[in-house]
């Protein structure tokens, strides 16, 4: 990759405007393999370059994909009106690079979320002929019935729907019932509850296609980045 002052570098992931980033660098705010590097003029190839900043170490990325353990409470939107935004879960470098929640998780329900500023990358997930899966795992009011299972199964028509809506659906515990999805319509797991008699008190996404939230190991809240191998498992499911 061309090579780019520490400024340009500081700047394409989110530390500021190139003023502010010329400052951290004239600073000696910066260190490259342990040293400071307080030459505004230096030049880097900037791919994959390991540097800190105040001492919190950076791996320079074109672009970031995410995962974060969403808790309950957050609102998904780049606006948000009631409660906090899940951008505020993040370090501000990922709101100054425009990173996106990829779709949306309603402000009470918990789990796998991604994030991203890849724009193309959003636009491929959220299409709707992509059918990568999503798995939810719902607890619901009274206990699971076979016969809610059943219904989940053969379909249940929402309003505004012409088409029964139908999920892979298991009971996973007593009153919890896992359900899989190869689209998301508005609130489609808790409408498809209400419409087979049930009532859902909480809701987590488990999965997207492959990549579980088991399997990433994070703790409500916590965010990782997302290498090559788990971004290969979103395409499957
Ligand atoms: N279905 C819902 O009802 N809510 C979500 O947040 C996701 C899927």
């Amino acid at each position: 990759m061309k090579k780019l002052t520490l400024e340009k570098i500081l700047q394409s992931q989110g530390f500021g405007t190139k003023k502010m980033c010329r400052y951290m660098v004239l600073d000696g705010l910066v260190e490259i393999g342990g040293a400071v590097v307080d030459d505004v003029h230096a030049e880097f190839d900037p791919t994959d370059l390991e540097f800190t900043v105040d001492g919190a170490a950076w791996r320079y990325r074109e672009k970031v994909y995410l995962a974060l353990n969403k808790p309950t409470g957050v609102e998904c939107s780049r606006r948000p009106a009631v409660h906090r935004g899940v951008l505020s879960l993040l370090p501000d470098q990922f709101t100054a690079r425009d990173v996106q929640p990829v779709g949306r998780l309603d402000h009470d329900t918990t789990g796998l979320l991604l994030l991203s500023d890849d724009g193309a990358f959003i636009h491929a997930q959220s299409h709707p002929k992509r059918h990568v899966s999503k798995t939810y795992v719902a607890t619901t009011h009274e206990p699971v019935t076979p016969e809610l299972v059943a219904k989940l199964q053969d379909g249940v028509i929402l309003m505004d729907e012409s088409a029964p809506l139908r999920a892979q659906a298991r009971q996973v515990g007593e009153s919890e019932v896992e359900i899989v999805l190869d689209m998301g319509k508005y609130h489609q797991v808790k409408r498809m509850l209400a419409a087979a008699g049930s009532h859902c008190v909480a809701l987590k996404r488990t999965a997207i296609g492959k990549l579980t939230l088991e399997a990433l190991g994070l703790a409500e809240g916590e965010w990782c980045y997302l290498e090559a191998a788990q971004l290969a498992m979103l395409t499957t499911g």
